[in-house]
């Protein structure tokens, strides 16, 4: 119990503490905006400064490539205001040879995947007009440069995107679709997160930000073009660009840190980095909890005589493991008791050492809720959303997408309330999360859609098709001379 006490004690966060948080989080924004490296947050300036609308239409494909899978879908956008006439989708996973293997198999492995996808396209609702060229976005989960997509550095290990940490991808895959005669451009590539963003932003306007709270975890958001200092570009015509905080690498001192937490650290394959992610992510949660009844079996014998030996493995005990166990409403504790049995061989275990158990869930949950919490205010801060103007109606939306947040429900109603609480009386009600469901599968085609070389031009009925007031193409004489013709033909 001394144990337990002190790791709760330890693991504390007063509104106080998250308060500091939060500050902090808005002081590294800050800083990773004046300076490349100024910060423990990467804050990458993304290839996106134009979110979708909701105005697009036509036929997009979005290729998302995650750790083990990919899954490539496509959607038919309608002429009415956010109208998703159709979408598809299909996950495939990576052949284990492949994911140590090189970026070019992996890329021709793809093609031919996304040939046999866009062979079917006949057989549902989907049509592309015959002078149109098929667009694609192309999302993944990792540090990416801004213009050709480069995975930076691979921040999951063990996934497909390793053996391309530092190669071209969209260069790669365009290749591979040239050689195998797939007719495809790579209209935008982004990282998952702001796939997310865009696919809360094209269903509601008042979306700004997005987090990811799954196996990683990050966060996205719309920043004012002029506030990014370390940008020499020309400045974006919508004034406004997405901003990758990459905010698993935050780091501070007001970080409830534990012993646990610097024991996991110092084993990592990334020691020193991903502090934030290290407590708030699906990868770690469930490894904290069994460090801690590791340390109970070691030295309180709490597991009996001898320390179970699967206890002493890395990441045996998973977050949707320790979810499982936190959720178990039997009056016996039934699901904890086969989850220590199955998962790590403890048999016969009392109640009172399953009560325990959960505890240990519960503090390393909520924890990681609340800190999630004090990291979205420090976004609010950082864009000035954490107060409301009087008589200003003002509505501010975070979509947020992963599985931790998808299936951990304790969790995520203790971030909402956290939130809330950070938030006050006055503000709370103007904040809203939301819930990304399958919006992030067509996120990526909809950045496609939003970044289309057609945009700005002439559609097949004719009328001008501008959704982007920003784009750089953007011609004002023509749409101008466009609208006064309307206006004659429709007077007649
Ligand atoms: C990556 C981010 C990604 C997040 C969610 C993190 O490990 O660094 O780029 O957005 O996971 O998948």
């Amino acid at each position: 119990m001394a144990i337990l006490k002190e790791f709760e004690d330890m693991s504390d966060t007063p509104l106080g503490k998250l308060k500091q948080v939060a500050e902090a989080m808005t002081v590294e924004m800050h800083a990773g905006l004046a300076s490349e490296g100024g910060s423990t947050l990467g804050m990458l300036i993304s290839s996106v400064d134009n979110l979708p609308t909701g105005n697009e239409h036509g036929l997009f494909y979005a290729l998302d490539l995650g750790g083990t899978k990919f899954c490539l879908s496509r959607v038919q956008l309608g002429r009415k205001k956010r109208r998703v006439l159709e979408q598809e989708s299909t996950e495939v996973s990576i052949p284990p040879h492949m994911m140590v293997g090189t970026s070019k198999g992996l890329c021709d492995f793809i093609t031919e995947e996304l040939a046999t996808f866009v062979a079917t396209e006949g057989d549902g609702d989907f049509h592309i007009s015959p002078s149109r060229q098929r667009e694609m976005g192309f999302s993944f989960s990792c540090p990416m440069t801004r213009t050709s997509g480069t995975p930076i550095k691979c921040t999951k290990h063990s996934s497909s995107i390793d053996g391309a940490v530092d190669q071209d991808l969209v260069a790669q895959l365009t290749q591979s679709m040239k050689s195998k005669g797939v007719d495809m451009r790579v209209a935008a590539v982004v990282n998952d997160t702001i796939r997310t963003l865009a696919g809360g932003r094209y269903l509601n306007n008042d979306v700004v930000a997005a987090v990811t709270l799954g196996t990683g975890t990050n966060a996205a958001y719309v920043e004012c073009a002029n506030a990014i200092s370390k940008w020499h570009g020309v400045l974006p015509k919508s004034g406004e660009m997405v901003i990758n905080m990459e905010w698993g690498n935050f780091r501070s001192v007001h970080l409830p840190l534990t012993e646990y937490d610097h024991a996991l650290d110092v084993e990592s394959l990334n020691v020193g980095e991903q502090s934030f992610g290290k407590i708030i992510s699906g990868k770690y949660m469930g490894d904290i909890v069994r460090r801690v009844l590791l340390k109970m079996a070691e030295e309180a014998d709490f597991f009996g005589d001898t320390v179970p030996s699967k206890l002493r493995i890395p990441f045996t005990l998973r977050t949707h493991e320790m979810s499982a166990m936190h959720h178990d409403n039997s009056p016996d504790l039934r699901v904890v008791g086969s989850i220590l049995q199955d998962i790590l061989g403890i048999s016969n275990t009392s109640l009172t050492t399953r009560k325990v158990v959960v505890e240990v869930c519960v503090i390393v949950a909520e924890r990681g809720a609340r800190l999630s919490a004090a990291g979205i205010l420090g976004i609010l801060k950082k864009i000035g959303r954490e107060t409301v103007k009087k008589g200003v109606k003002q509505k501010t939306v975070i979509a947020i997408d992963g599985g931790v947040f998808k299936h951990y429900s304790e969790l995520t109603k203790c971030l909402e309330n956290t939130l809330k609480e950070l938030l006050g009386e006055e503000v709370k009600d103007t904040v809203v999360i939301e819930h990304a469901n399958d919006v992030p599968r067509i996120g990526a085609a909809l950045i496609a859609a939003s970044h289309s070389q057609y945009n700005d031009m002439k559609s097949e009925t004719g009328v001008v098709v501008s959704n982007q007031v920003s784009s750089k193409k953007g011609n004002p004489f023509l749409y101008i001379s466009v609208c006064i013709a309307l206006y004659f033909l429709s007077r007649r």
